[in-house]
């Protein structure tokens, strides 16, 4: 009820009720004036009233809500399903207008809001995550390897003349994919061995951009989130280097905003050298569906070039979802989840570490990893001589018993990539010393998972490790998934303890 027809409710029911229920409808208005004068991420977490009560505030703002409205152009907002209406909360405009992604659409006040108090709120997470001198950033309607391209083609308008891309090499498809999506010539610079991590080949990457010219560089193109045992790229370093020989710096934060480690290393790079954009995506940082990407950056004229760069009109959703999961969290439900997410990491730090070393593995060394795990499966794949192909297989059974996410990495395979030839493609090395398998402590993850899963690694490897198993038994296990997934629950008699 709005604020004109309280008077008139007061003469059909008794008016003390009105009251009462006028003044709950206030704290809610007041609630969404507070947010809406100060652009703040709320701090405390929302309920779904009050977002709803926003999201249809903003809704009515739109043209195609408006009573009485005759779209009389091309694109009106119509919507023929109401279901997929609904699903939209009614806005149908999308962000942005030809040219400019956060460009205010006439037709769309309400949309436009929303764009616009979704950037502001993606920032203030930014700067909470530990990236505090963030100075801008972008929700783009597009997952990270696209977010990337854009990127990496509005660089190019600074830079016309330049077409390499250094990129110390993540075995990540799409990260990858990107620069040559992008019209880019890739120039892949090797990890290094150091223990069992592989770190940046700083020396190389100041070579390659020796040897082919600072101004013919669009960029470095690092990583911080990343598979084990690769970890995040020396960012300081190679900020420093950037910034030296004025080579623009690049940095693929995929899922890193959820660990303060891979946060505090673009602060630092940034702070002592040069860092021109850093790329996150919204589904792996903050539990949504797949389809968008914060691109953010200390210099608010690069990011209102990205936004510039963007073609035409884009799809509110990604806005929409992050706007409602930022609000319904507020800062401090996200830093629990943060929180969280450390904890679970330790704790599945220590149960594969039980694990592995129950079946005569260990957990790898990757400490500067802060998000994924490995653990070796060498007496695994020397137990049944297993080739390349054969140790993959524990990857197979784990996923017929329901573990997604989990990677087995054999030794020696190669995958081309667009006429790139990558040997060891998995592990982030020609020849890393041995056959693993990953997992990761992902945001939402809990402890209840991390038994499950161990449990379930557990069975799989016992059936690896154990005597007189032949690899056509081990086929059989993946493809027919043997035992049902509640049948090894029920049976379990694992060693797995906690
Ligand atoms: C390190 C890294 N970079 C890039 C990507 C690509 O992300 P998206 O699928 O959101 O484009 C991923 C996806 O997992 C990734 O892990």
């Amino acid at each position: 009820m709005f604020s004109g027809s309280f008077e008139a409710c007061g003469n059909i029911i008794p008016a003390s009720y009105v009251q009462q229920a006028r003044n709950a409808r206030k704290s809610r208005e007041n609630q969404i004036r507070i947010f809406l004068e100060h652009r703040k991420w709320p701090s405390e977490g929302w309920d779904d009233t009050s977002i709803e009560l926003l999201l249809q505030e903003l809704s009515i703002m739109d043209s195609n809500n408006f009573p009485g409205n005759v779209g009389a152009g091309e694109r009106e907002g119509r919507v023929i399903s109401s279901l997929v209406s609904r699903r939209h909360f009614r806005l149908s405009h999308g962000i942005g207008r030809s040219g400019d992604i956060t460009a205010v659409q006439p037709k769309a006040a309400g949309s436009s809001l929303l764009m616009k108090l979704t950037n502001c709120m993606a920032l203030d997470v930014i700067k909470l995550a530990g990236v505090r001198s963030a100075k801008a950033c972008l929700v783009l309607p597009v997952a990270t390897g696209m977010s990337m391209v854009m990127t990496l083609l509005t660089l190019k308008q600074q830079r016309p003349g330049a077409k390499f891309v250094i990129w110390p090499r993540i075995d990540q498809k799409s990260c990858f994919k990107c620069i040559l999506t992008a019209g880019f010539e890739p120039v892949i610079v090797e990890n290094v061995l150091e223990g069992d991590e592989l770190q940046t080949d700083l020396a190389a990457v100041e070579r390659k951009i020796k040897d082919l010219g600072a101004e013919n560089v669009l960029c470095v193109f690092t990583t911080t989130s990343c598979f084990a045992p690769r970890i995040p790229d020396r960012l300081e370093e190679v900020a420093k280097l950037c910034k030296e020989q004025n080579v623009p710096h690049v940095v693929n934060n995929a899922y890193g905003v959820q660990s303060s480690k891979c946060m505090h290393l673009i602060q630092q790079a940034a702070r002592i050298g040069r860092v021109d954009a850093f790329i996150q995506s919204t589904d792996k940082n903050f539990l949504v569906p797949v389809g968008g990407a914060i691109v953010a950056g200390f210099d608010g004229s690069f990011i209102d070039a990205v936004s510039k760069t963007y073609p035409g009109r884009a799809s509110a959703t990604p806005s929409i979802d992050l706007f409602i999961t930022l609000l319904s969290l507020g800062s401090v439900g996200y830093q629990q989840l943060l929180q969280q997410r450390k904890e679970v990491y330790s704790y599945l730090a220590e149960g594969l570490s039980r694990v592995a070393e129950s079946h005569g593995e260990r957990l790898l060394v990757t400490k500067s990893n802060p998000i994924s795990l490995a653990i070796s499966l060498e007496r695994v794949t020397k137990a049944l001589e297993l080739n390349a192909a054969g140790v993959t297989q524990l990857g197979s059974m784990l996923f017929t018993r329901c573990v997604s996410g989990a990677r087995v990495v054999p030794p020696g395979s190669t995958k081309e990539i667009n006429g790139y030839v990558f040997t060891g493609w998995g592990a982030h090395a020609k020849n890393y010393r041995c056959a693993y398998l990953t997992a990761a402590a992902a945001i939402g993850m809990t402890k209840a998972e991390v038994d499950t899963f161990l449990k379930r690694l557990d069975k799989c490897l016992s059936k690896f490790t154990s005597k007189g198993t032949t690899i056509d038994e081990l086929s059989s296990h993946c493809e027919n998934g043997e035992e049902k997934e509640a049948d090894i629950e029920n049976k379990d008699n694992s060693t797995v303890n906690r």
